[in-house]
């Protein structure tokens, strides 16, 4: 199977200008999803991974599956406003916007390695911001899992110095 074929293109979405990568069909094909989860079993040593952290929230069904997979816990990093109790919160911007985003004060102990989840690298500055907060509140960021890298806006360079695998590349 070629998971390619299993992610939608959509014109002008969220704004005019945006072909947006819609990983949708992907998620409800049941042997797409399996295939994912297995390539990146070949790619992520066990031993590198404490728990894994899912950003809201395209990355929150691949962190959950991961999780399950590895037989780890999953953490939900999360736009502002969503998370009781002690929070920490970090302001970044992506390829068609920006945001705050945040994640508990306890969601780690300190040291856990924690293995980051999305769905998508674009221009990186999500992924940026997610692996400040796991770093804030103590944990140490073993790499990132994306199931797909829009290559063009040089995510990548904005995580340089981390361990990261995309499935699929435009
Ligand atoms: C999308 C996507 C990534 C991020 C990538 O999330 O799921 O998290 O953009 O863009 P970047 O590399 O330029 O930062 P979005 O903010 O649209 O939220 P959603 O997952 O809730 O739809
Ligand atoms: N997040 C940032 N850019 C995106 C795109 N082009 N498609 C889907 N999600 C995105």
């Amino acid at each position: 199977m070629n998971l390619k074929d299993k992610i939608a293109e959509i014109p002008d979405f969220p704004k005019k200008g945006i072909l947006f990568r819609d990983i949708s069909p992907l998620l409800r094909d049941p042997s797409a999803l399996s295939l994912v989860i297995d390539e990146f079993t070949k790619i992520i040593h066990p031993n590198d991974v404490d728990v894994f952290a899912g950003i809201e929230s395209r990355g929150f069904p691949l962190a959950c599956a991961m999780a399950l997979k590895y037989n780890k816990g999953m953490i939900m990093i999360r736009k502002q406003g969503k998370l009781p109790g002690p929070t920490h919160k970090v302001s970044y911007s992506i390829e068609y916007g920006s945001a705050t985003m945040e994640i508990q004060a306890n969601a780690v102990k300190k040291g856990q390695k924690v293995y980051i989840c999305d769905d998508l690298l674009a221009t990186g500055g999500t992924a940026k911001a997610a692996a400040k907060l796991v770093e804030k509140i103590g944990g140490k960021v073993s790499g990132f899992a994306f199931m797909v890298e829009l290559t063009d806006l040089k995510g990548s360079k904005a995580i340089k110095g981390y361990k990261y695998n995309s499935l699929v590349k435009y």
